[in-house]
């Protein structure tokens, strides 16, 4: 026992030598840490797509995303490379949703992710925050003065103030879009990508019928669980690129804006 424990001693002496002396050579590229980036260059380009990692939240779930990654293959256990696997609902994290979500005869036609329209998921986005005390209805689609002409809309919500995306255990009192506000949008907007900050762009209690209301027409484009703390209000370039998921009504999405 007290052989084994001063061998474990003896090892971490030599690890934190080791190191000691990789930083007194100072070789930066053998610093083996990745750079994990929110914001490119002062704030040209803002990763606007969540980590996917075990803490996340998953939908309806208070243990969060748990064992979705695994390493199949391991060098450490004799392959030739390290190969991981997942398994996750296509609605985790960052996704889009595409038509076939709640309205089955779209699913059964085949308007699945790889239908949805890159044109749609690419150009000008104005980022908005709207009241925190409201869920978003007709009244306050209307009070956001959303001008005619735009054509994508991140909604930033009271999700993003309480981190809700951080917090492991899913909070269905997530603020979101209510159906009266889902139809004022379709009848009086331009608006044909709708992003927001949680789970589902449509409130909890109404979300099968929101859902509906936006996705009948086949060409609005729910992005759900978008990151958007630290980016100001405004216009930019919006990016994101949903998996090809043939016959899968969603698909994890990367989103970036571009100043
Ligand atoms: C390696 O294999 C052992 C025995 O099958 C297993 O317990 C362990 O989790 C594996 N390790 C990795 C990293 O795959
Ligand atoms: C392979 O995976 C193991 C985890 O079992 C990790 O410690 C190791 O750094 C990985 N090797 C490479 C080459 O990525
Ligand atoms: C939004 O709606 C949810 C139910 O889906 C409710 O729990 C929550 O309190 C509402 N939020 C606000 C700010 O009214």
């Amino acid at each position: 026992m007290t052989r084994s424990v001063n061998f474990s001693l003896l090892a971490s002496a030599l690890i934190l030598s080791s190191l000691l002396v990789v930083a007194v050579a100072g070789k930066p590229s053998d610093d083996l840490k990745p750079i994990r980036r929110e914001i490119y260059e002062g704030g040209k380009i803002f990763d606007i797509s969540h980590r996917y990692t075990p803490e996340m939240p998953a939908w309806e779930s208070t243990q969060g995303m748990v064992n979705f990654l695994r390493l199949a293959a391991s060098m450490k256990n004799g392959s030739f490379a390290n190969v991981s696997e997942m398994k996750l609902s296509v609605h985790s994290g960052t996704h889009i949703d595409a038509p076939g979500h709640f309205i089955d005869k779209y699913y059964d036609a085949g308007f699945d992710s790889d239908s949805l329209d890159l044109r749609t998921l690419n150009g000008p986005a104005l980022l908005v925050d709207v009241p925190r005390d409201k869920n978003i209805t007709a009244e306050v689609m209307e009070s956001l003065q959303i001008p005619k002409g735009v054509r994508r809309v991140l909604f930033r919500t009271v999700n993003t103030d309480k981190r809700l995306m951080f917090k492991k255990e899913f909070d269905s009192s997530f603020a979101g879009f209510m159906t009266d506000g889902a139809k004022w949008l379709v009848e009086n907007t331009d608006i044909k990508l709708v992003g927001l900050d949680y789970l589902s762009f449509a409130a909890f209690e109404e979300s099968p019928a929101t859902h509906k209301v936006i996705l009948a027409g086949r060409d609005i484009i729910p992005v759900e669980a978008l990151k958007l703390d630290d980016v100001e209000v405004g216009m930019y370039s919006l990016h994101c690129l949903p998996l090809r998921l043939v016959g899968a009504e969603g698909a994890p999405t990367r989103c970036i804006l571009i100043k």
